[in-house]
């Protein structure tokens, strides 16, 4: 019997690559997306079948998880949608927090709430969440998105408790920079005149070619969440990428205060 995952964000990206990767596979593949209507190639691939689902509409998540659960049981939630939001926290809009904290966070909540009761019924099931190295260290001038990361990478470890008894593993993939539309199409900024020379410096080292020259492909980062699921260990928190595992074994060592100091000398140079 073929395994079955769901996917949010598959139109693109991470999500995209895990659709293809899990489905040359052998396994039977949601890959859910905002347009669905718009997408020609995974939609000609016999092992994917597309689902509309926009994670902020509570409506099309219940349709969504009902349409692929009544294929049959759902092996594998792979939490993916998100986007960045950056820039001065006090230039952010209403609007950008709600949004943000929709997508990234509650989204993430309501997608896997819809699957809990026929995971927990089946006394299987694998949640996978995409959060992010920003869900474990942090930089400047990204404070709203580390918020949804670090937030779901504290209510991962904390569910993984409460479902273990009933056979559904919780986990995340914590990755780097991967080379996606995340830091164009998928980058919302706010504004602020106030912090522009701080904001100046630290989207330069952001763009510094060394910095970026650690990142990974989308396929890479699929293949790593490929590796978690497959994983026996137990372990929630999977770090993907040289420069994500670097970055996230320097906070480790140093201590958090010393790592603090050492990415307030790189970004803000002081
Ligand atoms: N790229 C990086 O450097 C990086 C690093 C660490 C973590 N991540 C995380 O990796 C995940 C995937 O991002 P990516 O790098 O693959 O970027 P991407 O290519 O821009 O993909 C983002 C995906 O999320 C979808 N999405 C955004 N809002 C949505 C919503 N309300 N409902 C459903 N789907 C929505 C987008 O759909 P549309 O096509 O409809 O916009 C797109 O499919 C995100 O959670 C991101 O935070 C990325």
């Amino acid at each position: 019997m073929p395994q079955t995952i769901f996917i949010t964000g598959a139109s693109t990206g991470l999500g995209r690559a895990a659709a293809v990767l899990f489905a040359s596979k052998g396994w039977k593949v949601f890959a859910t997306m905002r347009n669905p209507e718009k997408e020609a190639d995974l939609a000609a691939n016999p092992g994917i079948t597309l689902l509309k689902l926009d994670v902020t509409r509570p409506e099309e998540i219940s349709a969504a998880a009902e349409a692929a659960l009544a294929a049959g049981p759902v092996d594998v939630l792979f939490n993916n949608a998100g986007y960045g939001l950056a820039g001065p926290f006090e230039g952010a809009t209403d609007a950008q927090l709600v949004d943000q904290l929709n997508t990234n966070l509650l989204g993430v909540m309501r997608v896997t709430q819809a699957f809990l009761p026929a995971m927990r019924e089946r006394r299987a099931g694998t949640i996978i969440t995409t959060t992010s190295i920003g869900g474990l260290v942090t930089f400047p001038f990204n404070s709203v998105y580390h918020a949804t990361k670090w937030g779901l990478e504290g209510w991962s470890e904390s569910l993984a408790f409460e479902l273990e008894s009933f056979g559904i593993r919780v986990m995340t993939l914590a990755p780097g920079g991967i080379a996606t539309d995340f830091a164009s199409r998928s980058l919302v900024m706010t504004q602020h005149a106030a912090y522009a020379q701080d904001m100046g410096k630290t989207f330069a080292a952001f763009s510094d070619p060394e910095r970026r020259a650690g990142g990974s492909t989308a396929e890479q980062i699929a293949q790593a969440a490929w590796d978690a699921v497959h994983d026996e260990s137990g372990r929630v928190t999977h770090v993907a990428g040289a420069d994500a595992k670097a970055n996230y074994a320097r906070r480790l060592e140093l201590g958090v205060e010393a790592f603090r100091a050492e990415i307030r000398r790189i970004f803000l140079g002081r």
